[in-house]
């Protein structure tokens, strides 16, 4: 028994800020930007948006998708580190907007990570037998976040919503997924803000990403690639045996670095960093989208995901569609 992905929906706001746009905002370059990051524009949510309409649009997208009744679902998992209020949480949103009722809906709070965590958790009530369709999201408004005069931020961040429909299945499927984390890391990138310990003040920035960026860079490259080459040697394959690489989209040369360590080429590696950005939890749902759309990835193809954030949370699933 595996659980499988039965289908992928995604949701970018119209509303694009290119390079060029951050150019008249902040001390920047498009050359800068595109060289350093890969970045070349980013869907930013108008006024009115919030993360739980990016998840729905996604939701709503990968339930067409997936030819089921909304009804069918019986777990909604959320990967979010921008939620809408602080509670309800935005699966309780979702739930809502769908018209379900009673089964279980949260939120994870594991920045980058979350649509990874998010599909771990699915994973393992699909294997239970405790859920038998369950909608699994990433989404972010990372904008509200985002000091847009920072130009070591509002370079990166982006908005958008991915999600997926997990439904149990007696071919493989899901065929490993592990997650993990270290708090050490916590002060190299976090956003200063909560409800419990500093209530947000709009006078001092706190309510804005903090990050120390080449610090981030060496961390996430050491520990991507020890995921990854931990995950291809459990599950017994090599490099050669992966279809395809959709790695979170935070930086180009963060990719470029992992996929070179790995001795994995690029032709394989789903990159939409250059299109969106980093949208965080929204990433990976965001990337697979694109690589399936485009019929890049195909039936029965055999997928590495991999993760990374604030934390530091990291990630990694292989699977087949
Ligand atoms: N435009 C122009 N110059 C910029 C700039 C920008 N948008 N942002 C930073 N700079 C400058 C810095 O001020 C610094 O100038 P200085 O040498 O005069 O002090 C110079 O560029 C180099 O800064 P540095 O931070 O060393 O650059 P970098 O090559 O490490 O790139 C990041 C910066 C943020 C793009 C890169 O470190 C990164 O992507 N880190 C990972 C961040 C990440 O992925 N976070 C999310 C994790 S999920």
């Amino acid at each position: 028994m595996y659980s499988r992905i039965e289908s992928i929906g995604s949701f970018l706001p119209e509303n694009i800020i290119t390079n060029q746009d951050l150019e008249k905002r902040v001390d920047t370059s498009d050359e800068w930007i595109r060289t350093r990051t890969g970045i070349k524009q980013r869907s930013i949510a108008n006024e009115n948006q919030a993360t739980s309409d990016l998840a729905l649009e996604a939701s709503r997208e990968a339930i067409k998708k997936a030819g089921i009744n909304p009804k069918e679902i019986d777990l909604i998992i959320v990967g979010t580190c921008t939620p809408d209020v602080a509670t309800p949480n935005v699966g309780v949103m979702i739930q809502k907007e769908l018209g379900l009722k009673n089964c279980p809906a949260f939120s994870i709070e594991a920045a980058c990570s979350g649509f990874i965590y998010a599909l771990n958790i699915a994973n393992k009530f699909i294997l239970s037998g405790e859920s038998k369709c369950a909608l699994v999201v990433g989404a972010e408004t990372l904008s509200r976040i985002t000091d847009w005069n920072d130009r070591n931020t509002c370079v990166l961040f982006a908005d958008g919503g991915g999600a997926a429909i997990l439904k149990p299945s007696e071919t493989p499927g899901i065929l490993y997924s592990d997650i993990g984390a270290d708090g050490a890391y916590s002060d190299l990138l976090y956003v200063p803000y909560g409800t419990s310990r500093r209530p947000p003040s709009e006078k001092d920035n706190n309510h804005f990403l903090h990050m120390k960026g080449n610090e981030v860079f060496k961390v996430a490259v050491k520990k991507l690639e020890s995921i990854a080459v931990n995950a291809i040697k459990r599950n017994n394959l090599s490099v050669e045996k992966i279809d395809w690489f959709v790695p979170h989209q935070a930086n180009i040369r963060i990719i470029q670095a992992v996929a070179r360590r790995l001795k994995m080429p690029m032709e394989k590696v789903i990159v939409t960093l250059d299109q969106h950005g980093n949208t965080s939890a929204a990433s990976i749902p965001l990337a697979l989208d694109v690589g399936i759309t485009d019929g890049r990835i195909k039936k029965g193809d055999t997928i590495l995901l991999q993760s990374f954030g604030a934390g530091f949370t990291w990630g990694t699933a292989l699977l087949r569609l």
